[in-house]
């Protein structure tokens, strides 16, 4: 049995190539804007179903909202605002009704908007309560600064086409995943969300959570993350192996989550939970610092924020975890929930540390990261630093 979708409905505004083609041929005028990334993966993401109820760009009274209160405009929780931003000259040439062919960055069709309104907004705003800095060295808030001054909300609708080609076994939609953990008989399903190389933290909360739900829903994000983030391929590789090694295969389902990265701490994990919801997942695994990044949030900001609403309106069941390290004298993976021993006695890397050994052929603790992932990590920096010439 997996969980109702967000809304109650899970969305499909996918078309078929002759369906879109009967939309262009009524082509009095068509105009097109060309999509960041952002914003054609949000386009995917609305298409599949991932963001139900949406059925595409926000509105200004949804855009408002959500900033405003953390809810669309109907009081459903709805926590990000997805937006398609464009410059004012652009947006002048637009009339409302107008349909709208959205394309790539490579040209290509992907698909249509139905112009319902255009407005201005507030990016500061936008950064204060979305983000909670204006800092434009935050990377979600660089994005909200590089965008145009005028939003244009109205539903899409999107062409079929096969993008991920390089993770094809892995591309599920919420659809898809709905009906697998029907088919694997799972009542309650845990979704785990990361955009970086699994090691042991994430392991050990993984079948933490895993001796309590039947099955462990891995989606990893594969649209955009910041630029020093490992490469989805990595990172996914590093997965196929770890599952292969040291997971019961049968009770894990591994696919990728095509969204983009926004670094928005408190406010992405809940909007993290509702797109696994929308995946068919009951659980949603927050650590520390979760969608977190630099400083800007506190390592449990993202699970505090769960607190301001009722949890059986938002219809998932976060599972906290507190900052995970293994600890010699304990012998396994603990936190302080569990462990009372002192600093010196667990082994706790940070991120630079861990990357320095990497770039130095030096394999991390077996207690921070297994040796076969390690393996893969290594690989994959002298690769980089061939490919870069550094
Ligand atoms: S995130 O941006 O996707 O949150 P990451 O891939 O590092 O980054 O984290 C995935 C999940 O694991 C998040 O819920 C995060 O809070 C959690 N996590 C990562 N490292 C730890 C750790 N050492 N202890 C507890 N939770 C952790």
């Amino acid at each position: 049995m997996t969980n109702n979708p967000h809304g109650g409905k899970l969305i499909n505004r996918i078309v078929s190539n002759e369906e879109f083609k009967i939309f262009k041929e009524n082509k009095y005028n068509l105009k097109t804007i060309n999509l960041n990334r952002r914003e054609l993966s949000d386009v995917e993401m609305i298409s599949i179903g991932g963001f139900s109820p949406l059925e595409g760009f926000m509105c200004q009274n949804d855009y408002i909202s959500v900033i405003d209160n953390m809810r669309l405009s109907n009081g459903l929780i709805w926590t990000i605002p997805i937006t398609l931003s464009t410059t004012s000259e652009e947006a002048d040439k637009f009339d409302l009704g107008d349909k709208i062919l959205l394309l790539d960055e490579k040209g290509e069709e992907v698909a249509i908007l139905f112009l319902e309104e255009k407005f201005k907004y507030d990016k500061d705003l936008e950064a204060e309560k979305v983000y909670k800095t204006k800092d434009k060295e935050h990377p979600g808030v660089r994005t909200l600064y590089s965008q145009g001054e005028v939003l244009l909300g109205g539903k899409i609708n999107v062409v079929e086409r096969n993008s991920h080609n390089s993770f094809y076994k892995y591309y599920l939609t919420p659809e898809e995943t709905r009906k697998l953990f029907k088919e694997k008989g799972w009542k309650t399903i845990v979704g785990f969300q990361t955009r970086n190389p699994i090691h042991r933290a994430h392991e050990y909360i993984q079948k933490c959570a895993l001796e309590i739900c039947d099955g462990l829903f891995i989606h990893p994000i594969v649209g955009e993350t910041k630029s020093d983030d490992v490469p989805a391929e990595v990172r996914m590789k590093c997965y196929e192996v770890l599952i292969e090694n040291y997971y019961p295969k049968d009770r894990v389902v591994l696919a990728i989550n095509p969204a983009y990265m926004r670094y928005a701490g408190p406010r992405e994990a809940i909007f993290h939970a509702i797109v696994r919801k929308n995946y068919g997942c009951t659980h949603f695994i927050v650590g520390r610092d979760h969608a977190g990044v630099g400083n800007y949030y506190g390592p449990y900001d993202a699970q505090k924020i769960f607190y301001e609403f009722n949890p059986e309106e938002l219809g998932i069941v976060p599972l906290f975890f507190e900052n995970t390290f293994y600890c010699k004298r304990c012998g396994n993976m603990a936190s302080s929930k569990t462990c009372p021993h002192k600093e010196e006695d667990r082994i706790v890397l940070s991120g630079t540390k861990v990357r320095q050994m990497l770039q130095e052929e030096e394999m991390p603790p077996i207690e921070f990261t297994r040796p076969e992932i390690a393996k893969i990590l290594i690989e994959a920096t002298k690769k980089k630093r061939t490919d870069y010439n550094i």
